[in-house]
């Protein structure tokens, strides 16, 4: 069956400008997000995952510009939408919780005052309509509403606040939301309750999410499907499980590999080496090389261009018929 896609990314590139040159920070990334899907980012930090996220809210943080490519979601091109329209886009089409957001809570302000302004900001309402909406997310979540509108953001564990962001993000009925390491700064058991409350929300909801995390173990647990990317480029994307058993990139192999939780055997992880490149100063070819225990001639000289590699599954590597995933190590 054709899958239907909420956004779709086209040739997308978004550069910063700095003192000491530029950098592409995503660079021609292509990439659809099915509808009532999990689609997760992956891959290491500085590798573009929130510069293509805030992009799709066109939120990029300065001094970065969209420089290429388009973004559109329900037949409209975002990009192109005058600033009037983007203000009810975001929120209501698309939420986001970004990284670290338990941290964007006002410190002096009551968590119901918050869900009234955020509410407000976008749409008129009762006051009662909207607490209303908002104690039944904050049930969603499994928060006790009652308790955690009187509170003050310090009033919470971050668990709770990274909740409540969640039930945020879903305060305007959003088609997607996206969740930047939604998980990171909190403890596994606290990352397992707060993966399993966004799968209910996903199932119950049926709503489309965006995952961003540099564990591909964390995602593995929730998504559908899987993006890699490497130095602002997308290397490899697929259904989660064409990926994980099925990988044609060494460096998603090498993330698999490198992840403990999956294999539920520390002895055997085995940790990528090296370290993700400066973006002022690429490798040539394929910027992945000088990690790459295939790497032959031609990825030093020409950029690999992505390729059909099975159903739903593309790959950026000049040698994905040729490698042997299995002894990537
Ligand atoms: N406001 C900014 N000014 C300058 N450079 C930026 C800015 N935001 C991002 N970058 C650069 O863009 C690149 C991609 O950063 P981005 O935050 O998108 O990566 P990421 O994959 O989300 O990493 P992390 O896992 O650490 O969150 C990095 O090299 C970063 O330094
Ligand atoms: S193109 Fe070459 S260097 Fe890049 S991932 Fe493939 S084999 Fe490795
Ligand atoms: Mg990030």
């Amino acid at each position: 069956m054709m899958e239907e896609n909420l956004v779709e990314i086209r040739n997308l590139s978004v550069e910063f400008k700095l003192k000491r040159g530029t950098i592409r920070a995503v660079d021609n990334v292509s990439l659809d997000i099915p509808k009532g899907k999990v689609t997760a980012l992956v891959g290491e930090s500085g590798s573009g995952k929130s510069t293509l996220a805030s992009a799709i809210l066109k939120m990029v943080s300065s001094p970065g510009v969209i420089s290429n490519g388009s973004i559109n979601m329900n037949g409209e091109n975002i990009l192109k939408m005058k600033q009037r329209a983007l203000q009810q886009y975001r929120w209501s089409n698309v939420s986001m919780v970004f990284q670290a957001a338990q941290n964007s809570l006002n410190p002096v302000v009551k968590i119901k005052e918050q869900f009234i302004e955020t509410y407000l900001a976008h749409k008129k309402a009762p006051e009662k309509e909207i607490l209303a909406k908002a104690a039944q997310l904050l049930e969603y979540v499994r928060l006790e509403p009652k308790r955690v509108f009187e509170s003050y953001p310090h009033e919470l564990s971050g668990g709770m606040k990274q909740r409540v962001m969640i039930a945020f993000s879903l305060l305007l009925d959003p088609d997607l939301v996206i969740l930047d390491e939604p998980t990171t700064a909190l403890d596994v058991i606290t990352q397992d309750y707060i993966f399993d409350i966004l799968l209910k929300i996903h199932e119950e909801l049926a709503i489309t999410m965006l995952l961003l995390s540099h564990d591909i173990s964390v995602v593995a647990k929730v998504a559908d499907r899987i993006g890699v990317m490497y130095a602002g480029k997308l290397v490899e994307v697929g259904d989660i499980f064409e990926i994980f058993t099925n990988s044609k990139h060494p460096y998603t192999a090498g993330l698999i590999k490198a992840a403990p939780s999956l294999l539920e055997d520390l002895e055997h992880t085995v940790p990528i080496g090296g370290s993700p490149p400066d973006l002022l100063n690429l490798p040539s070819g394929c910027a992945f090389h000088p990690r790459c225990q295939f790497a032959k001639d031609i990825c030093k000289q020409v950029t690999p261009p992505m390729e059909d590699v099975g159903e739903n599954h593309l790959t950026a590597c000049h040698l994905h018929h040729a490698v042997e995933m299995g002894s990537v190590n």
